[in-house]
């Protein structure tokens, strides 16, 4: 079983002919409003790949909470540990260009009243595995990691967006991923070195997905690299989330991480061929289809 504690939107995407530079208004033809939130799009993504999962966050009591859930309640997700607050239901403007690259800005709203409370009336055991991001407030990540590994559950953190937590807290995960702005915060140089040394430093397993160069991935005595498929691109937004959920949905079947790693990178890719971020996320059998079309991680150490 999958549990997903994390952010939920509403998203407002625009098809921009250009993404605006600071203090500029750029027109364009309409917008669309869809289900989003890093948490709930790698709910979702982990769902549609054949998981069990379960999404625990938090909505307002607003016309906005229905259609952010909308997509959830279609897919199969278990969202009984959800919970309606005295906020806003998260709202996120996503902005896209022709090329498919985005700018997001995400009112947070309800997401700031998720707490790591919220999982620990559940039965987390060794067969679960607990998916975080940091659209929820980072302390409440950080509690969410101690009361997991309390209860020897496989963690997977999503550092999207980029933010800080203590090495101690990180030390605690099975497996952190992070894009190349994120993994930063970590250290200097290339992704795949800078991975390689937070692994060997804290006895995890780091990835870094690099967009249309792939992704690579650092366990303490090994290294593993991984091209992109070649796909036309429409809309990046929700590929990342596509790649977390997909990559924690093959590790709770039992996958190796490599292979985990190489369904991932399918599903990531797969999700950039249409707009929006829910509904662009690949099923299953899309990605059995496409998995032929890229290559396997190779070792890189
Ligand atoms: O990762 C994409 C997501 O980021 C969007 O769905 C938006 O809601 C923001 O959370």
């Amino acid at each position: 079983m999958i549990v997903v504690l994390g952010s939920i939107n509403l998203d407002l995407g625009f098809a921009a002919p250009r993404l605006p530079a600071a203090g500029e208004t750029v027109l364009c033809d309409a917008a669309a409003v869809s289900p989003g939130g890093k948490g709930a799009n790698q709910a979702l993504a982990a769902a549609r790949d054949g998981a069990a999962v379960r999404m625990i966050g938090a909505v307002g009591r607003d016309a906005f909470a229905a259609p952010a859930l909308s997509e959830l309640r279609s897919g199969g997700v278990d969202i009984s540990g959800i919970v309606e607050v005295e906020r806003p239901t998260g709202l996120a403007a996503v902005m896209v260009d022709p090329a498919g690259q985005n700018q997001i800005m995400v009112a947070s709203g309800a997401n700031l009243a998720v707490t790591a409370r919220q999982i620990e009336t559940l039965a987390l055991g060794p067969d679960a595995t607990l998916v975080l991001q940091m659209e929820i407030p980072p302390a409440e990540v950080a509690k969410a990691i101690e009361f997991a590994r309390t209860r020897g559950s496989r963690i997977v953190l999503n550092l999207a967006p980029a933010a800080t937590l203590a090495e101690e807290v990180l030390a605690r995960l099975d497996v952190l991923i992070a894009n190349e702005i994120e993994i930063a915060r970590l250290g200097t140089g290339r992704p795949m070195d800078i991975a390689h040394a937070v692994a060997r430093r804290l006895g995890i397993t780091v990835i870094v997905t690099l967009g249309g160069d792939g992704a690579c991935m650092a366990a303490p005595a090994s290294c593993w690299q991984i091209g992109c498929l070649p796909v036309e691109v429409v809309d990046t937004t929700g590929a990342g989330d596509a790649f977390v959920g997909v990559f924690a949905a093959a590790l709770d079947r039992g996958a190796s991480p490599e292979s985990a790693l190489h369904r991932a990178s399918v599903a990531g890719a797969l999700t950039c061929t249409r707009f929006g971020a829910q509904s662009g996320l690949p099923g299953a059998a899309e990605i059995d289809r496409a998995l032929s079309r890229l290559a396997p991680a190779v070792r890189a150490d």
